[in-house]
């Protein structure tokens, strides 16, 4: 059965693309490689023993959107991950955001419409809720107004692929994933950030590698235990786990709507200092970090209410965060080789 991945090569698409072979499926990447790299294919078959179909293209182009779809008329149900998402980049280039995220969508939206695919798992996000008024947060907790232009596509993007649904053959899963870190144990996939990371887990490894001289934690004034900030990390392998659970349900025609939301979360908050404290227990190396003011824009505490994707997808994550925090040092050791091989 056949099932297309945008944005495969990708952090999350990656390791879903594992999962999906693993369990049999035959998995078709497009990705225009903006953020990722091709080897990711080679590593994937490492993993597996089976490279991915592969096409490389940029989703916004509609007539090469078109006509993948019409020569890949038999795929069975799609993983949309392909997007933008750095937040701090789409305040500055808002129109780059608004262009990609949402333009991708809707070509992808025609070519199932065109070619009678009723499959489509999205890729959304907790900062659709923005600061929560109740935690923990379910699916019934109110969407607040973006803090982002990036937050802003992917809530626009769940009313697109809503309104679309409604009066076309076309059922989805939105999926609206917590903080993912970590990576795959092989250490042969991980998030490649570009660039200085934003995000915490990558700030910490890139810090214990030597690339970094300090991490800068973002406030120790919040009203929290320890007075950092709390979120709900989510390894990514458990994240994708969820993936192909929610590509069988659909196919199975086991979903109560025809759009149904899920939360990936683990259910459980962890501060900053907490998660660094995890980092150099689980890897037995020392983090240099100093505390900072707050980061403009940073909600103070966010974790999800499981129930609901633990019920209805038969879906809980399982990976500690130790196991988040050494898998993600496993990988950046592994980025770490490749950068010497390279002289970089
Ligand atoms: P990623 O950048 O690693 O992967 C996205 C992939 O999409 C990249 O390989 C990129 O080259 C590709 N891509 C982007 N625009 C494209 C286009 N127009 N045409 C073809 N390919 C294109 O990101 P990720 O962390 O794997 O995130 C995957 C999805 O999950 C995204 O939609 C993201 O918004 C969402 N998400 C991520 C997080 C997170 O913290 N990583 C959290 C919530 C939601
Ligand atoms: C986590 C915590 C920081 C870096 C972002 C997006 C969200 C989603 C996930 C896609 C916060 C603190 C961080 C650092 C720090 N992505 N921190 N020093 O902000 O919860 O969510 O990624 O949908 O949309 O906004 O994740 O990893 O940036 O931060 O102290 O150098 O770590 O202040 O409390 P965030 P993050």
């Amino acid at each position: 059965m056949k099932i297309l991945v945008t944005g495969g090569t990708g952090y999350i698409g990656s390791h879903t693309a594992v999962e999906l072979q693993e369990k049999g499926y035959e998995v078709i990447i497009v990705d225009n490689l903006s953020n990722s790299s091709i080897e990711v294919l080679d590593n994937i078959e490492k993993i597996t023993g089976v490279k991915p179909l592969f096409e490389q293209f940029d989703l916004t182009d509609p007539k090469r959107t078109a006509a993948f779809f019409k020569q890949n008329n038999d795929i069975r149900a799609i993983i949309h991950f392909a997007a933008f998402k750095a937040v701090g980049e789409s305040v500055e280039k808002p129109l780059m955001y608004y262009r990609n995220n949402l333009i991708s969508l809707v070509n992808i939206l025609q070519g199932m419409i065109d070619n009678g695919i009723e499959n489509i798992v999205f890729s959304s996000s907790c900062t659709v809720y923005g600061q929560p008024d109740k935690l923990p947060v379910s699916e019934n907790s109110p969407i607040k107004k973006a803090w982002s232009p990036y937050g802003n596509t992917k809530q626009m993007s769940e009313e697109i692929i809503t309104f679309t649904s409604d009066v076309n053959d076309i059922q989805a899963i939105l999926l609206r994933y917590f903080n993912p870190i970590g990576a795959h144990e092989s250490a042969l996939i991980g998030e490649l950030p570009i660039g200085v990371p934003n995000c915490l887990m990558p700030y910490i490894t890139q810090t214990a590698i030597g690339i970094r001289e300090y991490l800068r934690v973002w406030g120790d004034d919040y009203p929290t235990p320890d007075g950092t900030a709390i979120r709900d990390y989510i390894h990514v392998v458990d994240l994708a786990k969820a993936h192909v659970i929610a590509i069988e349900r659909m196919i199975g025609q086991k979903g109560k709507q025809k759009v149904e939301v899920f939360n990936l979360g683990t259910g459980n908050g962890f501060s900053v200092m907490e998660v660094i404290n995890s980092f150099e227990r689980s890897t037995g190396v020392k983090l240099n970090y100093e505390i900072m003011g707050r980061r403009p824009g940073d909600v103070v505490e966010v974790w999800s209410d499981t129930e609901y994707a633990n019920k209805e997808l038969g879906w809980t994550a399982e990976k500690s965060l130790d196991e988040m925090t050494k898998s993600a040092w496993n990988w950046e050791k592994e980025l770490e080789i490749k950068r010497k091989a390279n002289n970089e």
